[in-house]
């Protein structure tokens, strides 16, 4: 029979990988807890209608990437593609516009998309995020940004740059949209073909193409930021003073596309060259405050990022921290088995660790395991009694079983 194996665009996360997780969420939980985060926990799964009404029903995320299915009872449900729909749903669903705003939030979650797998792609692929939901204050974002910056700086991110750009509110981009169509429309000769047969779906694409006329073309384009009224051109001032306040360097690049719909006013990205150009974002967000709004909720401004767990952690050059050493390695005879057994467990109850035979090795073998778990002591159970060796010096002494106990106890 044909071996099951995992789906393609997933991956397990076997021991040696989840100690740099786990580091990895210790670092962030400090980082985000000291400025006053909560984390939270959504479902796995959401209707639907959240994610289409929000990322966006023409994304590339919403129309080719979710895993969507009817339940039991012929509900539409998607398993969460991204983490932001599903924190202002639940912001919306517990009346958290009753606590002093911004409610600020956290998670580290699994997310779903059908994307074709390759290095730091995948479909199964977990996230660090933040959200900052009820204020439109511009020191809303330059703080979020910043602590993006200080997680990748903390995990020793390497070759790492900020991008940052404003995109208004929708109106402000319909309008221009249609004036780059026109645009794009009147030097349609000198543009690529796969430029023009995207003209009316993406035009923004034409920004980002490699062939030379079609750069030419849009060096003189429009640009969104000529076309914003004063005040979201003002916020996207004042989140710059604040960076600069804070030291942060960071680029503008007015032509950032970011693959979701719901973003307004600042977007920014985190990017590294250590990783491939396809998949070098490490971090991304923005702001979106007509995201609670599209999903029947009340006026309110938001702002928030993620960051990609796996390429966080292909860019961070710190080494993964090491396992550290057993307290006691309980070796025995085998007619000593019990009380071997029992002392293990006796010295796990008082919160040391504790490794015990399993798999019925000879004494030598017991004792082979034990210099590689680096135990403190280890203790073999014969027919004498105990004989019980401290690997930091000292003579082995033999001890009767019930008084291991108390010669280790106090030296842990
Ligand atoms: P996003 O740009 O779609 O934004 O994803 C954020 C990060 O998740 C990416 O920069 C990348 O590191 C990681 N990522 C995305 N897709 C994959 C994948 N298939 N495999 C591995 N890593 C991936 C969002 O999801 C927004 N919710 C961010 C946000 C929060 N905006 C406002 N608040």
């Amino acid at each position: 029979m044909k071996r099951i194996q995992a789906p393609r665009g997933t991956y397990d996360v076997l021991p040696h990988l989840a100690d740099e997780r786990a580091a990895l969420e210790r670092t962030a939980a400090q980082i985000l807890g000291r400025a006053g985060y909560g984390r939270i926990e959504t479902p796995v799964f959401e209707a639907t209608h959240l994610f289409a009404r929000t990322v966006g029903e023409a994304t590339d995320v919403v129309q080719k990437e979710m895993y969507t299915f009817a339940d039991g009872s012929g509900d539409s449900l998607t398993l969460r593609p991204e983490g932001t729909a599903p924190v202002v749903r639940a912001y919306l669903e517990h009346g958290m516009h009753k606590e002093p705003q911004p409610v600020k939030l956290w998670y580290l979650s699994s997310f779903f998309r059908y994307e074709r797998p390759q290095a730091g792609r995948f479909r199964q692929f977990w996230q660090i995020g933040a959200e900052a939901i009820g204020s439109a204050d511009p020191a809303v974002d330059a703080e979020l940004i910043l602590l993006l910056g200080e997680l990748l700086e903390a995990i020793g991110a390497s070759k790492v740059r900020l991008v940052l750009a404003t995109l208004g509110q929708p109106e402000s981009r319909a309008a221009y949209r249609e004036e780059l169509i026109a645009y794009l429309r009147k030097h349609e000769d000198q543009l690529a073909p796969e430029v023009v047969a995207r003209i009316d779906l993406n035009p923004l694409r034409a920004f980002d193409a490699k062939h030379e006329a079609t750069q030419r073309v849009m060096a003189d384009a429009p640009r969104l930021i000529d076309r914003l009224p004063q005040e979201d051109l003002d916020h996207f001032a004042e989140v710059q003073d604040l960076l600069r306040a804070a030291d942060l360097a960071y680029t503008v690049d007015t032509t950032l596309v970011r693959g979701l719909d719901y973003y307004t006013r600042t977007l920014f990205e985190f990017q590294s060259d250590a990783l491939e150009a396809a998949q070098n974002t490490l971090g991304g967000g923005g702001r979106y405050d007509g995201l609670a709004e599209a999903i029947g909720g009340p006026p309110t401004p938001g702002m928030g990022w993620a960051a990609g767990v796996e390429r966080m952690l292909m860019a961070s050059t710190q080494s993964p921290p090491t396992e550290p050493p057993v307290d006691i390695y309980v070796a025995y005879e085998p007619a000593h088995k019990a009380a071997a057994f029992r002392l293990a467990a006796d010295v796990r109850r008082t919160g040391g660790s504790a490794r015990l035979e399993l798999a019925g090795r000879s004494l030598k073998g017991q004792l082979k395991q034990a210099s590689r778990s680096r135990a403190r002591y280890v203790a073999i159970f014969g027919d004498e009694g105990v004989q019980l060796r401290d690997r930091e010096g000292g003579e082995d002494k033999l001890v009767a079983p019930e008084t291991v106990m108390h010669h280790i106890r106090g030296r842990l």
